[in-house]
Order: C-alpha cells, then sequence, then structure tokens
C-alpha cells in the first residue's frame, strides 16, 4: 500500500480501533507511534507491532501533546500521518444543572486535542506531504442514537467540519486531510466511558443489522492514508453498516 517506513501517529492506540489501526500499519512496514494513557494496554498492542513508539500522554494535556511531537522527532526525524482517533464520552442532559463539566471534559479530548496535535503536526506533515485522518462518528451528522449524548455528538460533528477546513488549507501544500466516521463497533468505549450499551442495542438501527469489528474501521483508515486514495481530501467516509441510511 505504499506505506512501508511512514512514520504514523495513532492516538487512542491502547485500546479497540487505534490499537487495530496501530497493528495494521505496522502489518504494512509503517514505523508507528502509539499513544495512550494505559501502560499495560499500550505495553500490550506495543507486543503486536514492530519497533513502535510508545508515547504515554494524556490529551487533556497542553504538555503531554507537545510530547508526542517531540518524542516522535526525536526518534524517526519526521512525520508522514497523523490518526486522530482517541475520544471519550460522558452522558449528560442539557437540563442535568452541571452540562458544562461534562461539555468541557469531552470536547477537551475529543476536538481542543485533535486540533491542537494536528497544529502542532501539520508542518512536518508538510514537509512529507502526508495526510491526516480524524476519527469521528456517525452521531456526527445524524440524529442521536443514546439519551444524554449530545456534548459527545457536538464534539464529533465539530470533528467533521474541521477536517473540511483543514482539508482545505493544507491541500495547496500537498497534504489531505480526511474523517472516517464509524457507527457501531465492538470495542472497550461503553466500558471505558459509560456510552449506553451494549453495543448489540444498535443494531436494528442498521440497515444491515450488525455492528463492525474495528478491522473494517482500520482497513478504511490504511485505504486513505495509502496512495490508492491520493485523489481523496476532505471526505468523511461513513463505516456504519447503513446506520445513516435507515429511516424504519
Ligand atoms: N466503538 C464505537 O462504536 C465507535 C463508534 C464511532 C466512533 N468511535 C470513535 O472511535 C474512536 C476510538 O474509540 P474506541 O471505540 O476504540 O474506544 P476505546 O476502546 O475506549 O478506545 C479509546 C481510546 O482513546 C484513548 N483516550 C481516551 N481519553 C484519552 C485521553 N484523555 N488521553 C489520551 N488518550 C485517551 C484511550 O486510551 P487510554 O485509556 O490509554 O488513555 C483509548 O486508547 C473514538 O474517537 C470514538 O469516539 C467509536
Amino acid at each position: 500500500m505504499g506505506l512501508k517506513n511512514k512514520v504514523v501517529i495513532v492516538t487512542g492506540a491502547s485500546s479497540g480501533i487505534g490499537a487495530v489501526i496501530a497493528e495494521e500499519f505496522s502489518a504494512e512496514g509503517a514505523k508507528v507511534v502509539i499513544v495512550g494513557r494505559n501502560e499495560a494496554k499500550l505495553n500490550h498492542v506495543a507486543k503486536n507491532c514492530n519497533d513502535p513508539l510508545i508515547v504515554y500522554a494524556d490529551l487533556s494535556k497542553d504538555e503531554d501533546i507537545q510530547k508526542i511531537i517531540d518524542e516522535t522527532i526525536d526518534k524517526f526525524g519526521r512525520i508522514d500521518i497523523l490518526v486522530n482517533n482517541a475520544g471519550t464520552y460522558a452522558n449528560a442532559s442539557i437540563l442535568s444543572g452541571n452540562i458544562m463539566d461534562s461539555y468541557d471534559f469531552i470536547m477537551r479530548v475529543n476536538l481542543r486535542a485533535l486540533i491542537y496535535l494536528t497544529s502542532l503536526a501539520a508542518p512536518y506533515i508538510v514537509k512529507t506531504k502526508g495526510n491526516i485522518i480524524n476519527i469521528s462518528s456517525v452521531v456526527g451528522s445524524i440524529a442521536p442514537i443514546a439519551p444524554g449524548s449530545f456534548c459527545y455528538n457536538v464534539s464529533k460533528a465539530g470533528v467533521n467540519h474541521f477536517t473540511t477546513c483543514i482539508a482545505t488549507e493544507l491541500g495547496a501544500l500537498g497534504v489531505r486531510v480526511n474523517t472516517v466516521s464509524p457507527g457501531p463497533v465492538y470495542t472497550e468505549f461503553i466500558e471505558n466511558t459509560g456510552f449506553p450499551g451494549p453495543w448489540d442495542i444498535y443494531k436494528p438501527g442498521t440497515v444491515l443489522n450488525r455492528i463492525s469489528e474495528s478491522k473494517e474501521i482500520a482497513d478504511m483508515v490504511l485505504f486513505l492514508a495509502s496512495d490508492k486514495a491520493k485523489s481523496i481530501t476532505g471526505v468523511n467516509y461513513l463505516v456504519d453498516n447503513g446506520m445513516t441510511i435507515k429511516r424504519s
């Protein structure tokens, strides 16, 4: 796929979708930088990758975001691909009375960190004429599928539009920027964040009556990151088993 020796940063690589994205890039010969907070889980993923750089970082902290770039450049001297995959969730009703705590918690990781890390990585990605892939969600562009999820949904809508804006700005410099929006995927997101589950309750909301595996999302990410997608930028790819088109 032309990914050999590309330097790829994957946030949220300790778990779920991000772990499989990192493992697939590594299997293609890329040099992966795996980012997360959970040391045990990151170390486990590292065993499935070829000589990865592990960066323990909390994306809610600006200094940790800077550390991701510093350690990547120290070890590899370049950045080709950034996969902004990390995400979090908190349940909150607009009537809860303390909505701004949930809003700030989610936006800080799902949107602010993504924008800050992109801004720090972009000068390096311009040099390599690489690309950026943002992991959003189907709920960034459809009516809510879970009650109390509006902060999360708004954060993902922000990711979608950020992609469009930055694809426009960086396109002239040879950098592509795309979004992948999964529908429900079997991961530990429910256990990790309290997102309403179990996953199988979302099956009837899809045309194909199924939930995805992380590999299905990783396959789309690798395609978009590769030269096969050289004409594709500013696009939001739905990998949602037809959740977006389901009407009844
Ligand atoms: N699963 C789904 O159905 C689904 C559907 C649509 C979109 N998505 C999106 O897909 C992405 C991956 O989710 P997933 O399903 O794979 O969930 P997951 O298994 O819970 O993984 C989430 C990842 O994000 C990282 N993360 C969360 N908060 C962080 C923070 N403050 N600092 C650093 N890393 C942080 C976690 O790492 P640590 O815990 O190690 O910090 C973990 O690696 C997310 O953006 C999610 O919104 C998932």
